[in-house]
């Protein structure tokens, strides 16, 4: 029962790069999309700027055409995000409103756009990186700021009652091997589960980078979520690396071992229900735009050939 979800391309990074297209039209690339993956995210298609340009205007067309491959494919579609401090577009960030103008506008988003997919969304992302790498609340999260810490559950409320199918999440990084953001975020689910708030899940986005530490202790760490009740997803894996030259072998293998990890960590916390890689091909992903000579991240070469992670990936499948 396991989704194995790739992200897809389009918007964000890629409307200035090489691929303007919010869902590529490249057959080889679909062809991938079609025959390896169970489940696909828009990588920013459902995001602010992208699906909601103008205060009174909502732009549909790219996740309604990826729904609708999802669908034609029998895939399942994760939606990402609704409440996030970033991405957001300049009317919502530059305006003026009260307090009371702002939560009416979040409220309305997320019955829009929770409420146009109700049914044929297996997961939202509801809250996307709440809190910072020491546990506190993000300051630069407008809504939070704003509004206050309250409005986190508000959120899954709206949510819930758009879509009473979809699986609700909190979503984060660098928190799949534990320390104060995991903690932070179990203190947050045991709140909102006592208040009857509808989370479902946690996501941990499982961007790992060689320059950091292996994702051990991952089962552990997670199991703490699964306990409670709650699904646990790896939701934007990737491994990133130097990239200076061809990696070498070593490198492709460790890369291998990461992703491994990142799977077996997820499926071993007991309620694993996604697990999506961040970007495939290479080619497609946000790695060398937003590291700097870093990249070699996903699982296949640009020209779609398999690196030793796809078949780590797909032997553990
Ligand atoms: C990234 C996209 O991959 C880029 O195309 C975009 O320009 C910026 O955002 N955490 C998240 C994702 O939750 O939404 C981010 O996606 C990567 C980090």
């Amino acid at each position: 029962g396991l989704l194995v979800g790739a992200a897809v391309a389009g918007g964000g990074h890629h409307v200035d790069a090489d691929y303007p297209d919010p869902f590529p039209n490249d057959e080889p690339y679909r062809e991938l999309l079609a025959s390896e993956f169970s489940s696909l995210t828009p990588e920013n298609q459902l995001k602010w700027e992208f699906v909601h340009p103008e205060r009174d205007r909502y732009e549909f067309g790219a996740a309604d055409a990826i729904v609708a491959f999802a669908e034609e494919h029998g895939q399942a579609v994760r939606g990402h995000t609704l409440l996030w401090h970033s991405q957001n577009p300049d009317w919502l960030t530059e305006g003026e409103f009260s307090d009371a103008e702002l939560r009416d506008i979040l409220h309305e988003h997320i019955s829009t756009v929770v409420g146009r997919y109700a049914g044929r969304i297996a997961e939202w992302d509801v809250a996307n990186e709440i809190f910072d790498d020491s546990g506190a609340l993000r300051s630069e999260n407008l809504w939070i700021l704003r509004l206050g810490e309250g409005i986190v559950a508000d959120a899954f409320r709206w949510a819930h009652e758009a879509d009473p199918d979809a699986r609700l999440f909190l979503n984060d990084y660098g928190m799949e091997s534990g320390g104060p953001k995991a903690d932070a975020y179990l203190a947050l689910v045991k709140e909102l589960l006592a208040e009857g708030v509808p989370v479902g899940g946690v996501g941990f986005q499982g961007h790992l980078a060689f320059e950091y530490s292996a994702p051990g202790g991952m089962a552990d760490n997670l199991r703490r979520f699964v306990d409670l009740g709650l699904a646990v997803a790896v939701t934007e894996a990737d491994v990133r690396m130097p990239v200076d030259g061809t990696p070498t072998n070593a490198q492709l293998t460790q890369q291998a071992e990461w992703f491994g990890e990142l799977l077996e960590g997820c499926l071993d916390a007991g309620h694993c229900t996604s697990f999506t890689l961040w970007g495939a091909p290479d080619r497609y992903s946000w790695v060398p735009v937003f590291f700097p000579s870093q990249g070699a991240a996903t699982p296949w070469w640009d020209d779609l050939s398999r690196k030793p992670a796809y078949d780590t990936l797909w032997g553990i499948l």
